[in-house]
């Protein structure tokens, strides 16, 4: 099951990947936006130079505040975590203290645009698509500015 789900976003990878990314035109990126409005979404977030987190926020059209702790899976307390490319054959992810584990392929290619689509997402129940975002703060955590670097929403 889960070996059959990751050979799927294997696929997806491999054909996000292969592809070169155009950037998002900017009618698009109106929709892109809108879409933000419509529901949940999750953040891959850069807080400072300190530590990455992946924050999960059930209206994404308000999520500019510090996330519960069960909506926030911080990737380790030792720096930046590399949010793109694979781990070996599987996709990066992280288990939020739900029980649910989110993971991503983001496309490692170099000089994407904002807002463009990078790679698939998935959380065991839906499936996502995974943008560029701004590096917006979104939030502080009281010493660090807590930035926006992906976002991933639900197809
Ligand atoms: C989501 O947040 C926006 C902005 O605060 C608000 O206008 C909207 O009603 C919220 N949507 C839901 C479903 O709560």
């Amino acid at each position: 099951m889960v070996a059959n789900r990751s050979f799927i976003l294997g696929t997806l990878l491999a054909r996000v990947f292969a592809n070169p990314i155009t950037p998002v035109p900017e009618e698009n990126e109106a929709a892109v936006l809108s879409a933000r409005q419509a529901g949940s979404g999750v953040h891959l977030v850069n807080c400072g130079n300190s530590y990455s987190t992946v924050v999960y926020c059930i209206n994404d059209s308000n999520c500019n505040f510090y996330p519960a702790k069960e909506n926030q899976c911080i990737m380790g307390i030792s720096g930046l975590f590399k949010w793109e490319g694979v781990q070996g054959p599987v996709l990066k992810g992280c288990t939020f203290s739900t029980g649910v584990r989110f993971e991503w392929g983001i496309s490692p290619l170099p000089n994407i645009p904002v807002y463009a689509e990078v790679g698939p997402g998935q959380n065991g129940f839906q499936t996502f698509k995974c943008f560029k975002d701004n590096k917006r703060t979104m939030y502080s955590d009281g010493l660090n500015q807590c930035k926006s670097i992906y976002y991933c929403l639900p197809r």
